[in-house]
C-alpha cells in the first residue's frame, strides 16, 4: 500500500465558488436579534451599523451564497486554496493509532483565517461606496487582516485594539500601521464611550466588548465609514466556511472522513468556518462526527448561560441569543487573547444547546496548551498562533486518548494562524527568560 500523502492540495480552479449558509439546515430556526425593553431600537438600527450586503447575508435562508468573481481573485491572491496536512510526524511522536489532519490557515498573508471575511467585507464596503472601515481587535490578527483587506480594496481603516494586548505586541502594531491603518489602544479618548473609561483609568486593559463599542461609535458618526466585525455574526462564519468546504474536498481526495473536528473558539469564526460544512453533513446526510471547541478558562463562554445578551460593552448592538459570560464581565488577559470574548456566535450557541458541539476549556496559565504547541512545532515544524495552540492541544489530547483506547479515529483540526509575532508571549508563559538566566543551555528539556 502506498504511504499516505503528507499534503493534500487543491488546484486553483477547485477554489469553492459558493459559501455554505447553514441557516436553512439548522435543527430549529435561529432565534432572531432582539431589542432590550428600554432605549432606542437596536434592531431597526442594524442597516446603519453593517455593510448592506453582509446584513442581507446575515438573514439569508439560501443554502449556497455565490462568492463574487472579483473576491475569488482576492482569495487566490491571498494564497487560497490552502493545503490540508496529514500530521504523520506528530502521530509517530505521540504513538497514536489516530490519523491526524490539520488545515493550514497559518499560510494566510497576515497570519490568520481572519482574511477570509476581511476581504469579503472590504470588497462589499467598497462596492457600497464606503471609504473607511472601523473595527475592534483583540489578539491583533483581525485588525491586521482588515488593514490588509482595506489596503487591497483602496479603503482607509481604523482599528480599536484592546489595550492589554496593544501594549505588548509592538511588531504587530507596526505591521498594521505599515498596511496604512490608524490604530488606537482601547479604551481610547477618541470616542465618548471609550473616553468615559479611559479618563477613570488611563491603563484600563480594555476588552473586545469595549473595543467593539468604540468601533461602532466611530463609524456611526461618519457617513463615509462602516463598521466591520471579525467574528460572531452569521455572515462572518459563512465567509469562513471556505475553510471547511476546501477541507471537505481534500478529505474526499484523501479517501478519508473525520470522526472528530476540532478548533479553538473565541467568538466562533474559525471554528464555525471549519466545522459548519461538516455539521451540515451531520444534519442533512446522517454523518456521525464529534465537534470540540477548544477554549480558555479565562473566557469559557460556551460554559456560560444560553440567553439574550449584547455583543458589545456599551449595548449598541441588538441582543443576540448566545452562550455568554455577561457582556460587562471582566476576564483576565491571556496570550491567546483572541479567545477572550464574552459570547459565542448564535449559530454555534444553538448547536451547543442542541448537544451537537462539545467544549473544553484549558487552564488560563496556558502552560499545558503551549507545551503541546511545542510538541507540534518540533514534529510538524509550524509555529501556531497562541489561539491555534488550543486547537492543537485538544487534538493531541484526543490522539492520546485514542492511544489509550486503541481507537483509530480520524482527527481534523484547524490551525487558525501563525505565531511569528507572538514569540514573546510563548517565552513568558513557558518561563524561557527565567530558564535562560538560570542555565546556560535552557529549554532543551521542554
Ligand atoms: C489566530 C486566531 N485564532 C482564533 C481566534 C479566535 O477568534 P474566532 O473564534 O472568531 O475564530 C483569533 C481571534 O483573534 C485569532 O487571531
Amino acid at each position: 500500500m502506498a504511504a499516505p500523502s503528507r499534503q493534500i492540495s487543491l488546484d486553483v480552479d477547485e477554489l469553492p465558488t459558493h459559501w455554505y449558509n447553514i441557516l436553512p439546515d439548522l435543527p430549529e430556526p435561529l432565534p432572531p436579534p432582539m431589542d432590550p425593553d428600554h432605549g432606542p431600537s437596536r434592531v431597526a438600527n442594524l442597516p446603519n451599523l453593517l455593510i448592506h450586503a453582509c446584513l442581507a447575508q446575515e438573514m439569508s435562508t439560501e443554502r449556497w451564497i455565490p462568492i463574487p468573481d472579483e473576491l475569488r481573485q482576492l482569495y487566490l491572491q491571498a494564497g487560497r486554496p490552502r493545503p490540508l496536512f496529514r500530521a504523520l510526524s506528530l502521530e509517530k511522536a505521540l504513538g497514536t493509532p489516530a490519523r491526524m489532519y490539520y488545515k493550514s490557515e497559518f499560510f494566510s498573508p497576515t497570519g490568520s483565517h481572519k482574511v477570509n471575511t476581511a476581504l469579503a467585507q472590504a470588497f462589499y464596503a467598497r462596492e457600497e461606496g464606503f471609504e473607511r472601515l472601523t473595527t475592534e481587535t483583540g489578539a491583533g490578527q483581525w485588525g491586521t487582516a482588515l488593514a490588509y483587506a482595506a489596503a487591497l480594496c483602496g479603503l482607509k481603516c481604523t482599528v480599536y485594539w484592546v489595550r492589554a494586548v496593544h501594549s505588548w505586541k509592538k511588531a504587530r502594531l507596526g505591521y498594521m500601521q505599515m498596511l496604512g491603518a490608524d490604530v488606537h489602544a482601547s479604551p481610547s479618548n477618541r470616542t465618548a464611550f471609550g473616553r468615559g473609561l479611559w479618563e477613570r483609568d488611563h491603563n484600563h486593559p480594555g476588552s473586545l466588548g469595549i473595543a467593539i463599542s468604540e468601533g461602532l461609535e466611530d463609524a456611526q458618526s461618519d457617513p463615509k465609514a462602516v463598521y466591520s466585525l471579525g467574528s460572531v455574526l452569521n455572515h462572518v462564519l459563512m465567509h469562513q466556511t471556505i475553510i471547511g468546504l476546501e477541507t471537505q474536498l481534500q478529505y474526499a481526495k484523501a479517501g478519508d472522513y473525520p470522526d472528530v473536528v476540532i478548533s479553538c473558539l473565541g467568538g466562533g469564526s474559525n471554528f464555525g468556518g471549519f466545522a459548519l460544512p461538516f455539521v451540515g453533513d451531520v444534519l442533512t446526510k446522517g454523518k456521525k462526527v464529534r465537534f470540540i471547541a477548544a477554549q480558555s478558562q479565562a473566557a469559557p463562554n460556551l460554559q456560560g448561560e444560553y440567553r439574550y445578551d449584547f455583543a458589545d460593552h456599551a449595548e449598541i448592538t441588538p441582543l443576540l441569543k448566545m452562550y455568554t459570560l455577561g457582556h460587562t464581565t471582566a476576564m483576565v488577559p491571556i496570550k491567546g487573547d483572541g479567545l477572550r470574548y464574552h459570547g459565542c456566535s448564535p449559530i454555534l450557541s444553538l448547536l451547543r444547546h442542541r448537544g451537537i458541539i462539545d467544549t473544553i476549556a484549558y487552564p488560563a496559565d496556558e502552560r499545558h496548551v503551549f507545551e503541546h504547541a511545542l510538541t507540534f512545532m518540533r514534529t510538524e515544524g509550524f509555529l501556531p498562533a497562541p489561539e491555534s495552540a488550543y486547537s492543537i492541544c485538544c487534538a493531541i489530547d484526543e490522539a492520546l486518548r485514542c492511544k489509550e483506547t486503541g481507537e483509530r479515529e480520524t482527527i481534523a483540526f484547524n490551525i487558525s494562524g501563525h505565531g511569528f509575532m507572538d514569540i514573546e508571549g510563548y517565552r513568558e508563559v513557558l518561563g524561557m527568560d527565567a530558564a535562560e538566566r538560570a542555565s546556560p543551555s535552557p529549554f532543551l528539556g521542554i
